[in-house]
């Protein structure tokens, strides 16, 4: 077998020869280190400039409007683009806004006074929201987190709303929006689509080197392209925790790469067989969840939701009666 793989980037093309996964330009585990961190950015990070109109629908548009004389605290001031608008609308004494970066949010604090907004902004670390503006009525992330901190619950108002990204290891680019409910727990449901930076706390952690050594090939019977739903991932990320899942398209093919923190990888492109690395068969593994995926009528994304408690959070599926998983 000798079968061309391409990487996210054209820079980082491997072969699969003989079983065996070798780098084309470089035959060395530094390839597949620089393929786990790309699958780590494309996992986690931005990929479109979407974050202005979905942050800015929590302001301007049902059913997450701000209303006046709301207070929202937003996390990741960076530019300010955001803190703008939400000043306008509500009054620059109605928003706070917290970024880690001192430098970024001095920069911000100079851009919004020169169009005439002064919001709060605190330099600090937003996963504890700041506990001295609460209660607040909306709160925006405009970071991805792995898991909404119970911390920034607390700090909405019973009524209030919570706005933001997830930053999961498996493929999943949809902001979650969540009621704060009377009893202290936080439940919505995903919503649209975005992917953004993740908080700092909050970045993945690099995946393991893969053992190219161990590379087999596996018959796939699912094309590799039926993964690649927003529906799909959300449901794939809460029952294969850790698994990274990034994918290429040319044309009709599609290329996916499967990666755990352990060095388990697969690789699996439309027609071909799937080469598998480590100790776990991550492909089959995948094509189970798949097969349940279908057996559950293959929801879309808005299908799914998020609970955050006191003590952890799930993912559910059109109930929040009805979980997936502890995520
Ligand atoms: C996508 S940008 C936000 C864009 C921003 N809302 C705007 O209007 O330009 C994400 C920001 O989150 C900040 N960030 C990362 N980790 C953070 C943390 N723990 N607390 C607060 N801000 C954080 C980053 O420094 C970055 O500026």
């Amino acid at each position: 077998m000798d079968r061309r793989l391409l990487g996210l980037s054209n820079t980082l093309p491997l072969l699969l020869r003989d079983g065996r996964a070798v780098a084309r330009e470089t035959p060395t585990e530094g390839v597949w280190r620089q393929l786990a961190l790309a699958y780590q950015l494309a996992a986690s990070f931005a990929t479109r400039a979407g974050y202005p109109d979905w942050a800015f629908a929590a302001v301007e548009k049902q059913p997450a409007a701000a209303r006046d004389g709301d207070r929202v605290l937003e996390i990741g001031t960076a530019t300010g683009y955001v803190a703008a608008p939400l000043s306008e609308r509500l009054g620059s004494d109605r928003v706070v806004s917290v970024e880690i970066d001192a430098a970024l949010s001095q920069r911000a604090a100079a851009t919004l006074a020169d169009h005439g907004f002064s919001p709060r902004l605190v330099v600090g670390d937003g996963a504890e929201g700041w506990e001295e503006g609460a209660p607040y009525d909306r709160l925006i992330s405009t970071c991805a987190l792995r898991h909404i901190p119970y911390a920034l619950v607390r700090q909405v108002a019973p009524g209030g709303l919570i706005v933001a990204p997830p930053a999961r290891a498996f493929w999943s680019g949809a902001p979650v929006r969540l009621s704060v409910e009377d009893n202290g727990i936080a439940r919505g449901p995903f919503r649209g689509g975005a992917s953004y930076m993740p908080m700092r706390s909050h970045r993945l952690p690099d995946a393991g080197p893969v053992d190219s050594g161990t590379a087999r090939p596996w018959e796939a019977v699912t094309d590799p392209g039926h993964l690649l739903g927003l529906g799909f991932a959300l449901y794939a990320g809460a029952r294969l925790p850790g698994v990274t899942m990034s994918h290429a398209e040319a044309g009709t093919a599609v290329t996916v790469w499967l990666q755990d923190a352990a060095g388990s990888a697969a690789v699996a492109a439309t027609g071909e067989s799937v080469g598998e690395c480590g100790e776990r068969n991550l492909w089959p593994e995948v094509e189970a969840v798949y097969a349940e995926y279908v057996t559950l009528g293959q929801p879309d994304g808005d299908s799914f939701g998020l609970s955050v408690t006191p003590t952890g959070q799930e993912v559910w599926l059109r109930s929040p009666r009805t979980v997936i998983a502890a995520v």
